[in-house]
């Protein structure tokens, strides 16, 4: 490889970081199916290869002014910003992992934890024997979280809200065992609302036997649900129809279900967004007067900020499989 493919390799990575921050910071656009081969291709450009072509023409002229902070010329000038902008970026993202890593943001409405692992059935083994010890598949973890939800009326008071998700029932997957131990456990649970945030099935042929285990769970006053990205790449027409003939209501457009006490209300809607062709106009759908408290489901965790400034009091997401509130 040349010297000066070398170069425009170095430019190449810094366009793709100036795109990448516009697109996340600027657009707010996270989420793309290409997403994760993107961000391979971008560390490569901007790290790994970057460093590799340094090490190796460590002794060009042009790039040895450069290193040595002694450019001179048009070209070395260039490659030394080049690489000035490079290192910038890396010590501060690096700064920025470390400061997530080890000061993580305590939710200002989170007032209370509790993280319980359950014993959980043992289920069939689906990886090979040397690699068991990294089977989570049948692991189950139940987060109690008591939130402060702004604009929440006192007779609601203690309202409790089970959130289950991203079940993604798939072609091969015997594990009526742990489902089972599931549905027991949420129902001892006894919530007032049942909410599932998306990713019913990752197969159209899953989907009577996905809506009909859902469909098993009961909230005491309500049970709401939105759809996922895997329900759309499957068939969200044939699940929005098999929920239809249940209790569960879909909300993923936008719908609003209320629950009023003693005249304040508390208001669940949802989107299916960014998937579904029909977006909810997110505004509308979590509009709340005085006094009044809006819970929005979302799978996505990317709606919660622009959410959170349209004024809903709490956003439920799923999608990363490790839950959003
Ligand atoms: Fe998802």
């Amino acid at each position: 490889m040349s010297a000066p493919l070398s170069i425009v390799l170095l430019i190449a990575s810094l366009v793709h970081l100036f795109l990448h921050v516009y697109n996340r910071y600027l657009l707010c656009i996270t989420d793309s199916p290409l997403k994760g081969v993107i961000h391979q291709a971008w560390l490569t450009l901007s790290v790994l290869i970057p460093t590799v072509l340094v090490v190796v023409f460590a002794d060009w002229p042009p790039l040895h002014a450069a290193l040595i902070w002694s450019p001179d010329s048009a070209l070395e000038k260039s490659l030394f910003l080049v690489m000035v902008a490079l290192m910038l970026f890396l010590l501060l993202r690096s700064l920025a992992w470390l400061f997530d890593r080890f000061l993580p943001e305590i939710p200002r409405h989170l007032i209370g934890e509790s993280v319980h692992k359950p014993q959980m059935p043992t289920i069939p083994p689906r990886l090979p024997r040397g690699l068991r010890r990294f089977e989570t598949t049948g692991d189950l973890v139940v987060i109690e979280r008591d939130l402060s939800i702004p604009g929440l009326a006192p007779a609601f008071e203690g309202i409790t809200i089970a959130q289950i998700s991203d079940v993604h029932f798939s072609l091969g997957h015997e594990m009526e065992n742990y489902f089972d131990a599931v549905r027991g456990i949420v129902s001892r649970l006894d919530p007032d609302i049942v909410v599932f945030t998306g990713d019913f099935v990752d197969h159209r042929r899953n989907i009577v036997r996905s809506v009909e285990y859902h469909e098993t769970f009961r909230g005491r006053l309500a049970t709401f649900c939105v759809l996922g990205n895997h329900d759309y790449w499957t068939r969200a027409d044939r699940i929005q129809q098999s929920l239809r003939r249940t209790h569960i209501r879909w909300l993923g457009g936008g719908e609003r279900r209320t629950l009023k006490r003693g005249g304040r209300r508390l208001i669940f809607t949802g989107t299916d967004a960014p998937w579904t062709e029909n977006s909810p106009d997110l505004r509308r759908a979590v509009r709340r007067g005085t006094g009044d408290a809006v819970v929005l489901l979302s799978h996505t965790p990317d709606n919660a900020p622009r959410a959170a400034r349209y004024g809903a009091s709490l956003v439920l997401s799923g999608h990363n499989h490790g839950g959003q509130v």
